[in-house]
Protein backbone atom coordinates (compact mmCIF):
# COMPACT_ATOMS: atom_id res chain seq x y z
CA UNK A 1 0.00 0.00 0.00
CA UNK A 2 1.33 3.53 -1.58
CA UNK A 3 0.57 5.21 1.74
CA UNK A 4 -1.13 4.33 5.41
CA UNK A 5 -3.81 6.56 7.24
CA UNK A 6 -2.33 6.62 11.28
CA UNK A 7 -5.92 7.51 12.05
CA UNK A 8 -8.71 7.87 10.85
CA UNK A 9 -8.86 11.77 10.94
CA UNK A 10 -5.71 11.31 8.60
CA UNK A 11 -8.47 9.04 6.28
CA UNK A 12 -11.20 11.55 6.54
CA UNK A 13 -8.84 14.73 5.73
CA UNK A 14 -7.58 13.16 3.12
CA UNK A 15 -10.84 11.73 1.48
CA UNK A 16 -13.11 14.37 2.69
CA UNK A 17 -11.37 17.80 3.43
CA UNK A 18 -9.20 17.73 0.98
CA UNK A 19 -11.19 16.79 -2.20
CA UNK A 20 -9.47 13.63 -2.95
CA UNK A 21 -12.50 11.44 -2.63
CA UNK A 22 -12.79 7.85 -2.88
CA UNK A 23 -11.31 7.53 -6.08
CA UNK A 24 -7.91 9.02 -4.59
CA UNK A 25 -8.22 6.91 -2.04
CA UNK A 26 -8.20 3.94 -4.39
CA UNK A 27 -5.87 5.29 -6.74
CA UNK A 28 -3.36 5.20 -3.90
CA UNK A 29 -3.54 1.27 -4.91
CA UNK A 30 -5.46 0.38 -2.07
CA UNK A 31 -5.86 -4.00 -1.23
CA UNK A 32 -8.59 -3.78 1.20
CA UNK A 33 -11.12 -0.83 2.22
CA UNK A 34 -10.46 1.39 5.44
CA UNK A 35 -12.16 0.40 8.72
CA UNK A 36 -13.96 4.12 7.63
CA UNK A 37 -16.40 2.49 4.74
CA UNK A 38 -17.38 -0.66 6.53
CA UNK A 39 -20.36 -0.70 7.21
CA UNK A 40 -22.89 -2.54 10.17
CA UNK A 41 -23.99 -5.87 8.97
CA UNK A 42 -27.49 -4.79 8.63
CA UNK A 43 -26.43 -2.54 5.68
CA UNK A 44 -24.50 -4.64 3.83
CA UNK A 45 -25.91 -5.92 0.60
CA UNK A 46 -25.91 -9.37 -0.80
CA UNK A 47 -25.64 -9.94 -4.02
CA UNK A 48 -26.49 -13.82 -3.93
CA UNK A 49 -30.02 -14.70 -4.17
CA UNK A 50 -31.53 -10.82 -4.45
CA UNK A 51 -34.28 -11.39 -7.34
CA UNK A 52 -34.46 -8.87 -10.14
CA UNK A 53 -37.69 -7.27 -10.76
CA UNK A 54 -38.29 -8.25 -14.96
CA UNK A 55 -41.01 -6.48 -15.64
CA UNK A 56 -40.55 -4.73 -19.48
CA UNK A 57 -39.61 -1.02 -19.66
CA UNK A 58 -43.11 0.91 -20.07
CA UNK A 59 -42.93 2.64 -23.64
CA UNK A 60 -43.78 6.21 -23.33
CA UNK A 61 -44.27 7.07 -27.26
CA UNK A 62 -47.32 5.15 -26.61
CA UNK A 63 -48.98 7.79 -24.79
CA UNK A 64 -49.87 9.21 -27.81
CA UNK A 65 -51.41 6.16 -29.43
CA UNK A 66 -54.56 4.02 -28.75
CA UNK A 67 -52.69 2.13 -26.02
CA UNK A 68 -52.51 5.19 -24.32
CA UNK A 69 -54.64 3.80 -21.60
CA UNK A 70 -52.27 0.75 -21.01
CA UNK A 71 -49.60 3.00 -20.64
CA UNK A 72 -51.54 4.91 -18.45
CA UNK A 73 -52.13 1.96 -16.14
CA UNK A 74 -48.43 0.75 -16.44
CA UNK A 75 -47.38 3.68 -14.91
CA UNK A 76 -49.95 3.76 -12.33
CA UNK A 77 -49.81 0.69 -10.90
CA UNK A 78 -45.98 0.70 -10.73
CA UNK A 79 -46.30 4.08 -8.74
CA UNK A 80 -48.62 2.36 -6.66
CA UNK A 81 -46.53 -0.73 -5.67
CA UNK A 82 -42.69 -0.40 -5.96
CA UNK A 83 -42.34 2.65 -6.59
CA UNK A 84 -39.93 2.71 -9.13
CA UNK A 85 -40.00 1.63 -13.20
CA UNK A 86 -38.35 2.14 -16.22
CA UNK A 87 -39.44 3.78 -19.33
CA UNK A 88 -37.45 3.66 -23.19
CA UNK A 89 -38.54 6.08 -26.16
CA UNK A 90 -38.59 8.56 -23.27
CA UNK A 91 -37.04 11.42 -25.51
CA UNK A 92 -33.81 11.62 -24.31
CA UNK A 93 -31.78 10.12 -27.53
CA UNK A 94 -29.36 7.67 -27.09
CA UNK A 95 -26.63 9.05 -28.16
CA UNK A 96 -27.17 11.66 -25.09
CA UNK A 97 -27.36 9.11 -22.88
CA UNK A 98 -23.90 7.91 -24.24
CA UNK A 99 -22.20 11.26 -23.99
CA UNK A 100 -23.54 11.70 -20.55
CA UNK A 101 -21.93 8.53 -18.97
CA UNK A 102 -18.54 9.48 -20.95
CA UNK A 103 -18.16 12.26 -19.67
CA UNK A 104 -18.66 11.66 -16.07
CA UNK A 105 -15.68 9.20 -16.50
CA UNK A 106 -14.01 12.15 -18.00
CA UNK A 107 -15.25 14.12 -15.09
CA UNK A 108 -14.27 11.80 -12.27
CA UNK A 109 -10.73 10.72 -14.29
CA UNK A 110 -9.82 14.40 -13.28
CA UNK A 111 -7.15 15.10 -10.95
CA UNK A 112 -8.34 16.08 -7.72
CA UNK A 113 -7.02 19.48 -7.91
CA UNK A 114 -9.38 20.01 -10.86
CA UNK A 115 -12.43 18.20 -9.11
CA UNK A 116 -11.84 20.15 -6.46
CA UNK A 117 -12.43 23.36 -8.30
CA UNK A 118 -15.90 22.55 -7.42
CA UNK A 119 -15.47 21.86 -3.74
CA UNK A 120 -17.64 24.04 -1.50
CA UNK A 121 -16.43 27.01 -0.59
CA UNK A 122 -14.37 27.36 -3.47
CA UNK A 123 -17.16 26.32 -5.67
CA UNK A 124 -17.87 29.47 -8.08
CA UNK A 125 -21.06 28.81 -7.38
CA UNK A 126 -23.12 27.39 -4.31
CA UNK A 127 -25.55 25.30 -6.67
CA UNK A 128 -22.37 23.40 -7.84
CA UNK A 129 -20.50 21.04 -5.95
CA UNK A 130 -18.24 18.00 -6.02
CA UNK A 131 -18.23 16.28 -2.87
CA UNK A 132 -17.68 12.20 -1.48
CA UNK A 133 -20.36 10.09 0.57
CA UNK A 134 -23.67 11.74 1.32
CA UNK A 135 -23.17 14.04 4.44
CA UNK A 136 -19.47 12.65 5.59
CA UNK A 137 -19.46 14.76 8.73
CA UNK A 138 -22.22 13.16 10.36
CA UNK A 139 -22.05 9.46 8.93
CA UNK A 140 -20.17 7.00 10.95
CA UNK A 141 -19.77 4.57 7.68
CA UNK A 142 -18.62 6.39 4.95
CA UNK A 143 -20.72 5.88 1.27
CA UNK A 144 -18.30 4.32 -1.56
CA UNK A 145 -19.36 7.31 -3.61
CA UNK A 146 -17.54 10.73 -4.65
CA UNK A 147 -20.43 12.91 -6.85
CA UNK A 148 -20.66 16.15 -8.85
CA UNK A 149 -24.09 17.71 -8.63
CA UNK A 150 -25.52 21.03 -10.59
CA UNK A 151 -28.09 22.44 -9.70
CA UNK A 152 -30.20 24.35 -12.05
CA UNK A 153 -31.37 28.14 -12.43
CA UNK A 154 -31.15 29.70 -15.75
CA UNK A 155 -29.07 28.59 -18.68
CA UNK A 156 -26.49 31.01 -18.93
CA UNK A 157 -25.99 30.32 -15.35
CA UNK A 158 -25.19 26.28 -15.85
CA UNK A 159 -23.10 26.72 -18.88
CA UNK A 160 -20.85 29.13 -16.97
CA UNK A 161 -20.35 27.59 -13.81
CA UNK A 162 -20.85 23.23 -14.45
CA UNK A 163 -18.00 21.92 -15.36
CA UNK A 164 -16.84 21.46 -18.83
CA UNK A 165 -16.21 18.14 -19.54
CA UNK A 166 -20.34 17.39 -19.26
CA UNK A 167 -22.57 20.74 -18.67
CA UNK A 168 -23.91 20.89 -22.19
CA UNK A 169 -24.99 17.13 -22.08
CA UNK A 170 -26.14 17.47 -18.67
CA UNK A 171 -27.99 20.93 -19.61
CA UNK A 172 -29.93 19.06 -22.15
CA UNK A 173 -30.20 15.97 -19.95
CA UNK A 174 -31.78 17.74 -17.37
CA UNK A 175 -34.89 19.69 -19.61
CA UNK A 176 -35.81 16.71 -21.86
CA UNK A 177 -35.89 14.81 -17.92
CA UNK A 178 -38.20 17.90 -16.76
CA UNK A 179 -40.38 16.83 -19.88
CA UNK A 180 -40.67 13.41 -18.57
CA UNK A 181 -41.66 14.14 -15.13
CA UNK A 182 -44.33 16.86 -15.51
CA UNK A 183 -45.68 14.45 -18.10
CA UNK A 184 -45.68 11.53 -15.53
CA UNK A 185 -47.00 13.97 -12.40
CA UNK A 186 -49.93 14.95 -15.05
CA UNK A 187 -50.80 11.71 -15.12
CA UNK A 188 -50.54 10.18 -11.98
CA UNK A 189 -52.07 13.21 -10.65
CA UNK A 190 -55.62 12.23 -12.99
CA UNK A 191 -55.51 9.17 -12.28
CA UNK A 192 -56.88 10.25 -8.85
CA UNK A 193 -59.34 12.26 -9.93
CA UNK A 194 -58.04 15.60 -10.33
CA UNK A 195 -56.09 18.59 -11.98
CA UNK A 196 -53.54 20.93 -10.70
CA UNK A 197 -53.01 24.13 -12.28
CA UNK A 198 -49.96 24.47 -14.45
CA UNK A 199 -48.42 26.72 -11.74
CA UNK A 200 -48.59 24.34 -9.33
CA UNK A 201 -46.91 21.47 -11.20
CA UNK A 202 -44.09 23.96 -11.55
CA UNK A 203 -43.87 24.76 -8.36
CA UNK A 204 -43.42 21.00 -6.89
CA UNK A 205 -40.98 20.76 -9.42
CA UNK A 206 -39.29 24.26 -9.32
CA UNK A 207 -35.82 22.80 -8.16
CA UNK A 208 -33.78 20.65 -10.70
CA UNK A 209 -30.58 19.27 -10.45
CA UNK A 210 -28.23 16.48 -11.78
CA UNK A 211 -25.69 14.82 -10.65
CA UNK A 212 -23.29 12.29 -11.39
CA UNK A 213 -22.25 9.66 -8.88
CA UNK A 214 -19.09 7.67 -9.45
CA UNK A 215 -18.27 4.46 -7.49
CA UNK A 216 -14.97 3.22 -7.60
CA UNK A 217 -14.00 -0.36 -8.24
CA UNK A 218 -14.35 -1.43 -4.84
CA UNK A 219 -11.38 -4.16 -3.11
CA UNK A 220 -14.73 -5.16 -0.59
CA UNK A 221 -17.97 -5.01 -2.23
CA UNK A 222 -19.44 -6.95 0.50
CA UNK A 223 -18.20 -4.87 3.21
CA UNK A 224 -19.58 -1.24 1.46
CA UNK A 225 -22.25 0.41 -0.01
CA UNK A 226 -22.13 2.76 -2.80
CA UNK A 227 -25.49 4.34 -1.51
CA UNK A 228 -27.25 3.87 1.49
CA UNK A 229 -30.76 3.24 1.61
CA UNK A 230 -32.41 6.75 1.12
CA UNK A 231 -36.01 7.44 -0.64
CA UNK A 232 -35.54 10.31 -2.56
CA UNK A 233 -36.45 13.65 -0.84
CA UNK A 234 -37.83 15.44 -3.70
CA UNK A 235 -40.91 15.42 -6.30
CA UNK A 236 -39.47 12.51 -8.68
CA UNK A 237 -36.21 11.51 -9.51
CA UNK A 238 -35.31 10.48 -13.50
CA UNK A 239 -32.01 8.19 -13.33
CA UNK A 240 -29.52 6.87 -15.95
CA UNK A 241 -27.35 3.77 -14.50
CA UNK A 242 -24.57 2.26 -16.99
CA UNK A 243 -24.56 -1.29 -17.70
CA UNK A 244 -22.90 -2.60 -14.44
CA UNK A 245 -26.00 -2.85 -12.22
CA UNK A 246 -26.29 -2.54 -8.40
CA UNK A 247 -29.14 -0.46 -7.87
CA UNK A 248 -31.85 -2.45 -4.96
CA UNK A 249 -35.02 -1.13 -4.45
CA UNK A 250 -37.29 -2.58 -1.44
CA UNK A 251 -40.58 -3.49 -2.14
CA UNK A 252 -43.04 -1.98 0.09
CA UNK A 253 -44.03 -4.38 3.35
CA UNK A 254 -47.73 -3.49 3.44
CA UNK A 255 -48.30 -4.23 -0.11
CA UNK A 256 -46.53 -7.36 -1.55
CA UNK A 257 -46.25 -9.11 2.91
CA UNK A 258 -42.33 -9.58 1.27
CA UNK A 259 -41.26 -8.25 4.63
CA UNK A 260 -38.70 -5.83 3.68
CA UNK A 261 -37.23 -8.14 0.36
CA UNK A 262 -34.63 -6.02 -1.50
CA UNK A 263 -35.28 -6.26 -5.24
CA UNK A 264 -32.53 -5.38 -8.22
CA UNK A 265 -33.66 -3.07 -11.09
CA UNK A 266 -31.30 -4.68 -14.13
CA UNK A 267 -29.64 -2.05 -16.35
CA UNK A 268 -31.69 -1.76 -19.53
CA UNK A 269 -29.85 -0.39 -22.40
CA UNK A 270 -31.20 2.90 -23.43
CA UNK A 271 -33.64 3.00 -20.41
CA UNK A 272 -34.10 5.55 -17.94
CA UNK A 273 -35.29 4.87 -14.63
CA UNK A 274 -37.86 6.57 -12.99
CA UNK A 275 -38.91 6.67 -8.88
CA UNK A 276 -41.69 7.94 -6.95
CA UNK A 277 -40.07 10.90 -4.56
CA UNK A 278 -41.24 11.84 -0.66
CA UNK A 279 -43.58 14.66 -1.88
CA UNK A 280 -45.27 12.75 -3.95
CA UNK A 281 -45.84 10.16 -1.16
CA UNK A 282 -47.07 13.06 0.78
CA UNK A 283 -49.03 14.59 -1.70
CA UNK A 284 -50.95 11.48 -2.82
CA UNK A 285 -51.56 10.33 0.75
CA UNK A 286 -49.76 7.87 0.66
CA UNK A 287 -51.36 5.96 -2.54
CA UNK A 288 -47.86 6.57 -4.46
CA UNK A 289 -44.80 5.12 -2.78
CA UNK A 290 -41.35 6.62 -2.55
CA UNK A 291 -39.40 3.46 -2.30
CA UNK A 292 -36.46 2.99 -0.22
CA UNK A 293 -33.38 1.84 -2.12
CA UNK A 294 -29.20 1.57 -1.99
CA UNK A 295 -26.41 1.02 -4.35
CA UNK A 296 -24.22 -2.20 -4.47
CA UNK A 297 -20.21 -1.69 -4.99
CA UNK A 298 -18.58 -4.22 -7.80
CA UNK A 299 -14.93 -5.55 -7.52
CA UNK A 300 -13.93 -4.83 -10.73
CA UNK A 301 -15.66 -1.83 -12.37
CA UNK A 302 -16.55 1.54 -11.45
CA UNK A 303 -19.81 2.53 -11.80
CA UNK A 304 -21.57 5.96 -12.83
CA UNK A 305 -24.98 6.78 -12.33
CA UNK A 306 -26.91 10.31 -13.32
CA UNK A 307 -29.89 11.24 -11.60
CA UNK A 308 -31.79 14.13 -12.33
CA UNK A 309 -33.50 14.85 -9.38
CA UNK A 310 -36.66 17.40 -9.22
CA UNK A 311 -38.49 19.60 -6.15
CA UNK A 312 -40.45 21.63 -5.09
CA UNK A 313 -39.74 25.56 -4.23
CA UNK A 314 -37.76 25.63 -0.63
CA UNK A 315 -40.79 27.77 0.11
CA UNK A 316 -43.83 25.42 -1.23
CA UNK A 317 -46.47 24.31 1.12
CA UNK A 318 -46.46 20.51 0.85
CA UNK A 319 -49.71 18.44 2.12
CA UNK A 320 -51.67 15.49 1.15
CA UNK A 321 -54.19 16.90 -1.43
CA UNK A 322 -57.52 18.09 0.40
CA UNK A 323 -59.98 16.30 -1.95
CA UNK A 324 -58.08 12.80 -1.39
CA UNK A 325 -57.94 13.83 2.16
CA UNK A 326 -61.66 14.17 2.41
CA UNK A 327 -61.98 10.69 0.13
CA UNK A 328 -59.88 9.24 1.95
CA UNK A 329 -61.21 10.63 5.67
CA UNK A 330 -57.42 10.20 7.21
CA UNK A 331 -54.84 12.58 6.39
CA UNK A 332 -51.91 10.31 6.37
CA UNK A 333 -49.06 13.10 6.08
CA UNK A 334 -48.97 16.77 7.82
CA UNK A 335 -48.36 19.69 5.84
CA UNK A 336 -45.28 21.10 5.55
CA UNK A 337 -42.78 23.36 4.21
CA UNK A 338 -40.11 22.13 1.69
CA UNK A 339 -37.47 23.84 3.45
CA UNK A 340 -38.08 22.24 6.75
CA UNK A 341 -38.50 18.98 5.35
CA UNK A 342 -34.87 19.02 3.52
CA UNK A 343 -33.62 20.36 6.50
CA UNK A 344 -34.94 17.42 8.44
CA UNK A 345 -33.23 15.14 6.23
CA UNK A 346 -30.17 16.49 6.31
CA UNK A 347 -30.43 16.37 10.02
CA UNK A 348 -30.96 12.94 10.26
CA UNK A 349 -28.48 11.59 7.94
CA UNK A 350 -27.66 8.58 9.77
CA UNK A 351 -30.98 7.51 9.07
CA UNK A 352 -32.16 8.50 6.07
CA UNK A 353 -34.46 5.81 5.62
CA UNK A 354 -36.43 7.88 8.19
CA UNK A 355 -36.87 11.12 6.14
CA UNK A 356 -40.26 10.20 5.73
CA UNK A 357 -41.75 9.68 9.10
CA UNK A 358 -41.04 13.70 9.75
CA UNK A 359 -44.08 14.32 7.74
CA UNK A 360 -46.47 11.77 9.63
CA UNK A 361 -49.23 13.10 10.86
CA UNK A 362 -49.26 12.27 14.62
CA UNK A 363 -52.07 9.59 15.61
C1 LIG B 1 -29.56 8.65 -5.81
C2 LIG B 1 -29.71 7.21 -6.12
C3 LIG B 1 -29.18 5.32 -7.50
C4 LIG B 1 -28.12 4.83 -8.41
O1 LIG B 1 -28.60 9.25 -6.32
O2 LIG B 1 -30.41 9.17 -5.07
O3 LIG B 1 -30.52 6.59 -5.52
O4 LIG B 1 -28.41 3.86 -9.12
N1 LIG B 1 -28.95 6.66 -7.07
O5 LIG B 1 -27.03 5.36 -8.42
NI1 LIG C 1 -31.94 7.87 -4.59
Amino acid sequence: MAQSFGNSDSLYDFVVKDGNGVKGLMDLGLSEVPERYIQPEEERIKKIGTRRHNVAPIDLSKLKGPDHKKVVDEIVRAAETLGFFQVVNHGVPFELLESLKDSAHKFFNLSPGEKCLFCPGVSPSSKVKYGTSFVPEKEKALEWKDYISMGYTIDEDALQYWPDQCKEVALDYLKLSSKIVREIIEILIENLGMKLEESRIEAIIEMKMVNMNYHPACPNPELTVGEGRHSDMGTMTVLLQDGIGGLYVKLDEDNNNNDGEWVEIPPIHGALVINIGDIIQIMSNGKYKSAEHRVRTTSNESRVSIPVFTAPKPTEKIGPLEELVKKDGVARYKQLIFQDYINNCFANAYHRKKSLDFAKSSP
